[in-house]
């Protein structure tokens, strides 16, 4: 089989089996759209949604946790069956989701997990985001091979789990290697604008000479800094080598192009799983387990990366 028709019957495989009607309404709170990643879960996440044939509520958070709160208290006054969260900060859900539970509306987090007790979700569907940041440190250990490394880190959404557990995963993955060494460490908010702006800021606090890699905890912020990279008269994939996370088509077609070198793959379909748990749940009352880890895979300049853009590109990522 080749990469397009191994990508598509993967996607294919995701797709539910039936799209019987359904009386069921949910709501579903989005961060926002900060990411490319971002847009194509909540293109994925509409497409499960109307697939089983479930009414859809959509509140867009536009990146503020207190927009989640209260499109989560209009999901539980309009009584919906369940709902469905992106939790932009890991910390300060116990009080709505108390709220949820105390009306019977069972709650699913997507992609992010938060500090609150498990038994105030019925379950969370994400990618195992400490192992994600380890993959990347990994790579980047392998890739040096006891070179001297100095690494610049555009971190995520301040507070978010992702950003917290990537580091801590690539930090994990680069300690007892002395020849590297994380020299700045900013937030770019998952965004390629802020990516641009601090990648450009470590750039002249360090001197692009003095950078070997970048390690972004998203694409989209690797992509920022690859413009900031190739407008200070640098290689980006070369003089400054580039891991990231997420997987989506602009970093398939930056590795094509040899201007980045890694990243590794978060499913935008996290909404298939957290359905299927939810359909048997209210049939039958089937618990699901608290944790549904998704994949995450590393691409590389081994992989075809250009087939793989233009399969998720087509998918509509
Ligand atoms: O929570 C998942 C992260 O959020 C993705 O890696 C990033 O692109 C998004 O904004």
């Amino acid at each position: 089989m080749n990469i397009k028709s191994t990508l598509l019957a993967s996607a294919i495989a995701l797709m539910p089996f039936a799209a019987a009607a359904s009386d069921l309404t949910i709501g579903f709170s989005q961060i926002g759209s900060e990411s490319g990643w971002r847009a194509a879960e909540t293109t994925v996440t509409k497409q499960e949604v109307a697939a089983r044939g479930i009414q859809l509520k959509f509140a867009d958070a536009q990146q503020k946790q207190e927009n989640q709160i209260s499109a989560l208290r209009s999901f539980i006054a309009q009584g919906v069956d369940a709902i469905l969260i992106a939790p932009v900060v890991a910390t300060g859900w116990d009080e709505v989701l108390e709220e949820a539970q105390d009306a019977d509306i069972p709650v699913i987090l997507l992609d992010r997990t938060v500090d609150a007790p498990d038994d105030l979700y019925l379950t969370a569907v994400t990618s195992d985001l400490v192992h994600e940041g380890s993959v990347a440190g990994q790579w980047l250990v392998d890739d040096m091979a006891g070179a001297d490394c100095r690494i610049v880190e555009l971190q995520g959404t301040t507070g978010s789990s992702p950003a917290i557990d990537r580091k801590t995963g690539f930090e994990n993955a680069i300690s007892g290697h002395d020849n590297l060494e994380i020299v700045r460490s900013q937030t770019g908010d998952f965004t390629r604008s802020q990516g641009k702006v601090v990648m450009e800021s470590f750039l002249k606090a360090e001197g692009g000479d003095n950078i070997c890699a970048l390690y972004a905890h998203n694409d989209d912020m690797a992509v920022g800094a690859i413009q900031a990279i190739k407008e200070a008269g640098l290689k980006p994939g070369t003089d400054i080598k580039i891991v990231a996370i997420d997987a989506v088509p602009d970093a398939h077609l930056a590795i094509a192009n040899s201007e980045m070198n890694a990243t590794i793959e978060l499913t935008p379909n996290m909404a298939g799983p957290a359905l299927d748990a939810l359909a048997a749940y209210l049939a039958d009352g089937t618990v699901p387990p608290k944790w549904i880890q998704t994949e995450s895979r590393l691409y590389t300049a081994a992989d075809d990366n250009q087939a793989i853009y233009e399969v998720k590109k087509g998918l509509g990522y």
